[in-house]
């Protein structure tokens, strides 16, 4: 489709805890003033406030978005609003508003406009209890039990199918938990493998909602940016895939990083008491099969678990260091 001369990027969910360091990354690659960073509820602050333009945009008011487009001449749109599986859980009307109505509505734009480029993260959360646990295949069983899960499985269709009525070019990623040190996620059932860094740094205990031994694929977000960037930028032709890749970059038990952290943090205590997300992540893979991505885009993580731990106590120590945010630094 053709794209008139417009050269703009939207980043919806430009304040969450992905979508904020997406916004920053694009902008260092392709300008900030290219890249316009879409909030709702909170207000960027900072380096997402200083580099680029922002604004808002509601995906429950199409006509939020339709103005964006238009002001900044985007065309490519990076779609990390959604409400996570925790919270999914709580407000599941919500999470189907915000994950499905929120993608549907972008997909309608996108069609009507000749959109060039769509990315809409899926997550590990479309595989369910029926699933195969190990090596996950990228073809698979997809049976979620969250309302989280089935936003995911629904959106990578709907937007499979855009792509094979429309020839919308959408692509889309699986994500693991995603561990970070600049935004906090926000209610995902992998949110404990980020609070138990901030535990550790601000020397406090931490007790971790899930067993010990269990084991979910998780992702260090240098490469959940880099991965991103690298299938948007891919050859259409070499993918056999659209919204749905998988990746991994590691896998381990909430009690292997819990050690990993004391071997840095010696004093480091963990203890585990299971809630209700027991039960999600225990739905989940252990590990996931992600031969297509990179066979069809040469996906290639860089972090695994001990130079993960490695850099997030560096950057979080440094952090602490200039007094930024102690705030959020205490927080888990
Ligand atoms: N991190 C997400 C969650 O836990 C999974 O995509 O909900």
């Amino acid at each position: 489709m053709s794209n008139d001369g417009r050269e703009g990027i939207l980043v919806t969910g430009a304040t969450g805890q992905i979508g904020s360091e997406l916004t920053l990354a694009l902008r260092e690659r392709y300008g900030g003033a290219r890249v316009v960073a879409g909030v709702h509820r909170t207000q960027p602050t900072g380096a997402l406030k200083d580099s680029g333009p922002h604004a808002v945009v509601d995906l429950t008011r199409p006509q939020t978005v339709v103005d964006v487009l238009d002001r900044y001449g985007v065309d490519t749109v990076y779609n990390m609003a959604a409400v996570l599986s925790a919270v999914g859980e709580r407000n599941p009307d919500v999470a189907w508003r915000v994950n499905l109505d929120g993608l549907y509505t972008l997909l309608e734009i996108g069609r009507e406009r000749g959109l060039k480029r769509l990315f809409c993260p899926s997550s590990i959360a479309v595989f369910g209890p029926d699933t195969p646990r190990d090596h996950t295949p990228q073809m698979t069983i997809l049976r979620p039990k969250t309302m989280y899960g089935i936003t995911k499985v629904a959106g990578e269709l709907l937007a499979e199918y855009y792509w094979e009525r429309y020839g919308l070019d959408v692509r889309g990623i699986r994500f693991p938990g995603i561990i970070s040190n600049q935004t906090l996620p926000g209610g995902g059932t992998t949110d404990y493998a980020v609070d138990m860094f901030y535990r550790a740094i601000a020397d406090a205990p931490y007790t971790c909602f899930v067993r010990e031994d269990t084991v979910l694929p998780m992702m260090y977000m240098p490469d959940c940016i880099r991965a991103t960037i690298m299938l948007m930028e891919a050859e259409g032709e070499a993918l056999r895939h659209r919204a749905s890749y998988n990746v991994a970059a590691m896998s381990f038990a909430a009690g292997e990083l819990a050690r990993e952290i004391r071997r840095h943090v010696p004093g480091f205590q963990c203890a585990f008491e299971p809630d209700h997300r027991q039960a999600i992540a225990d739905s989940w893979p252990r590990s996931i099969d992600d031969a297509a991505a990179r066979e069809d885009w040469g996906w290639q993580p860089e972090f695994d678990l001990a130079a993960m731990a490695i850099d997030m106590l560096e950057m979080l120590r440094e952090r602490r260091k200039q007094g930024a945010s102690e705030d959020v630094l205490d927080e888990g």
